[in-house]
């Protein structure tokens, strides 16, 4: 009884001068407020972490992991607090940045200056989600997420930010037989999703598949790196010049082909050399007309 009335005088007392010191500053005001009245509920805590031990908040660590996004693509980092029960008014789930130590979030606001960052809480839920845009490098880290029990409960939520990487084969130069198949292949490391398209671009112009050229094929394979094939038929001299495979959620990378104006030995003297280049024009149609 005598102890409760003076840790209340004590957080009246503490709530006033925080008041006067940041004369103005709401959020920090109320911050301190609200973790000085969970000072004068201790007794009552802890009697509910007698009671039960099992009743208190809980961490679902398989609904609250660690997160690697794409540089630039918006990421959401989730903490689901079990049990916060009805104790939601008093209890506060917060994110912290560990770099700096920077309070992010508080509940469902948003503390922080820094637009990319913003709390999303829906009522009844028991997720308290940290959404970040525009990630960048340097918000790779340690994020906190911190329930105001007395003493805190923590939990530490890893982002990794990472950035696919584009790659051609045989890059910066490729030589090649007029009349041949110009076969560029493309590959898009490190990017925890397939990109959403790969464009292809020949001096600039996005190159399009049913052009009056004809003979220009893509295709794309989808895995752990996505792999993009541009098929060129009967390479001409004016096939010659800078190829840019263009990922949606990659840098372009480019390669220069050069196209030989002369027909390579076997077309020009025909013979046994001849007939496996006609088998495999003609596999190549037939792979096209699929
Ligand atoms: C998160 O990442 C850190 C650092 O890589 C690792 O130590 C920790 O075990 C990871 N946590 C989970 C839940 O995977
Ligand atoms: C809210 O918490 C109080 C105290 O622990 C408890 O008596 C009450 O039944 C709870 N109400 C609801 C709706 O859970
Ligand atoms: C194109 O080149 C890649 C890599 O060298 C190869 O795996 C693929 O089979 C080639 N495609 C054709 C149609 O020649």
């Amino acid at each position: 009884m005598k102890m409760s009335t003076i840790s209340v005088a004590t957080w009246l007392l503490g709530v006033v001068a925080l008041t006067t010191i940041n004369n103005g500053v709401h959020c920090q005001s109320m911050l301190h407020g609200s973790s000085g009245k969970n000072g004068g509920d201790s007794s009552y805590q802890q009697n509910s972490l007698e009671d039960s031990s099992r009743s208190g908040p809980y961490f679902d660590k398989s609904a609250s992991k660690n997160v690697t996004a794409l540089l630039g693509k918006t990421t959401y980092l989730n903490c689901r607090v079990k049990n916060l029960g009805n104790k939601t008014m008093t209890l506060q789930v917060s994110w912290i940045r560990h770099r700096d130590i920077h309070l992010l979030t508080i509940g469902q606001y948003t503390y922080t200056n820094d637009q990319r960052f913003r709390a999303i809480h829906k009522a009844q839920s028991e997720d308290w989600t940290l959404q970040i845009k525009y990630p960048q490098h340097r918000d790779s880290g340690i994020y906190e997420c911190q329930v105001s029990t007395t003493p805190h409960m923590s939990h530490f939520v890893h982002l990794n930010v990472i950035e696919p990487k584009t790659e051609i084969l045989g890059s910066p130069d490729l030589y090649i037989d007029r009349g041949s198949t110009i076969n560029l292949t493309c590959i898009i490391l490190q990017s925890p999703e397939p990109p959403a398209y790969i464009f292809w671009n020949h001096n600039n112009a996005i190159i399009s598949y049913d052009s009056t050229r004809g003979g220009v094929s893509v295709v794309t394979e989808k895995g752990e790196s996505t792999t993009s094939f541009l098929l060129v038929q009967e390479a001409k001299p004016s096939d010659s010049g800078r190829y840019t495979c263009n990922p949606s959620n990659a840098q372009p990378k480019s390669i220069t082909v050069h196209v030989l104006n002369e027909y390579p030995a076997a077309m020009q003297h025909g013979g046994q050399a001849k007939q496996p280049r006609l088998y495999s024009l003609l596999l190549c149609l037939c792979l096209l007309l699929y």
